[in-house]
């Protein structure tokens, strides 16, 4: 993704998560660190989803920071595209593993990751502060 296209992305992720949308700050920052493992999603000259992959300093682990498809092309098999072309590069980068948080109730996420392979590995309440219950997946990889 473009450095010019950060303010889009910043608009499209409050779309995406309203109830804990990045600050513009942090998603800058996010951009600077992990720019080579951000893949969007172009529709139209527009961003369409986006996912965000962030490695561990020894390179074992990586854990995806956000996953979105705008409501009005989800169903079209983006999420899945996303989610496999990120996976491939983090195994030809010989990442072992790879974590994911998500909402006990989302169900279109939580049927994409199983289907990928993704296994339950814990439960946290208040993982993101108060109210912000997680499960946490995690996929073995093998480059
Ligand atoms: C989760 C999300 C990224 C999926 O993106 P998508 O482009 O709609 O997904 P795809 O079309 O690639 O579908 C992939 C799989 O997701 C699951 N899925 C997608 N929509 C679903 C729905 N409405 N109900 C149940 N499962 C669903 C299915 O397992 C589907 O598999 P299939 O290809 O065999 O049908 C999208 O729903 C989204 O952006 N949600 C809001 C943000 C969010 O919750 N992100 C995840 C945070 S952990």
């Amino acid at each position: 993704m473009a450095e010019h296209e950060l303010p889009e992305l910043v608009r499209m992720d409050h779309r995406l998560f309203p109830e804990m949308p990045y600050p513009y700050f942090v998603l800058r920052q996010l951009y600077e660190l992990y720019r080579d493992r951000l893949l969007v999603v172009e529709r139209g000259g527009e961003l369409g989803g986006y996912v965000l992959f962030a490695t561990t300093p020894d390179g074992e682990r990586s854990w995806v920071l956000a996953l979105g498809v705008v409501p009005g092309a989800r169903g079209l098999g983006h999420g899945r595209s996303l989610m496999a072309v990120g996976l491939d590069r983090l195994a030809a980068d010989g990442v072992h593993e790879v974590m994911i948080t998500v909402a006990p109730g989302n169900r279109p996420a939580l049927g994409l990751y199983e289907s990928l392979g993704f296994v339950q590995v814990d439960h946290r309440a208040d993982y993101f502060g108060a109210g912000g219950d997680r499960l946490i997946l995690r996929l073995p990889l093998h480059g």
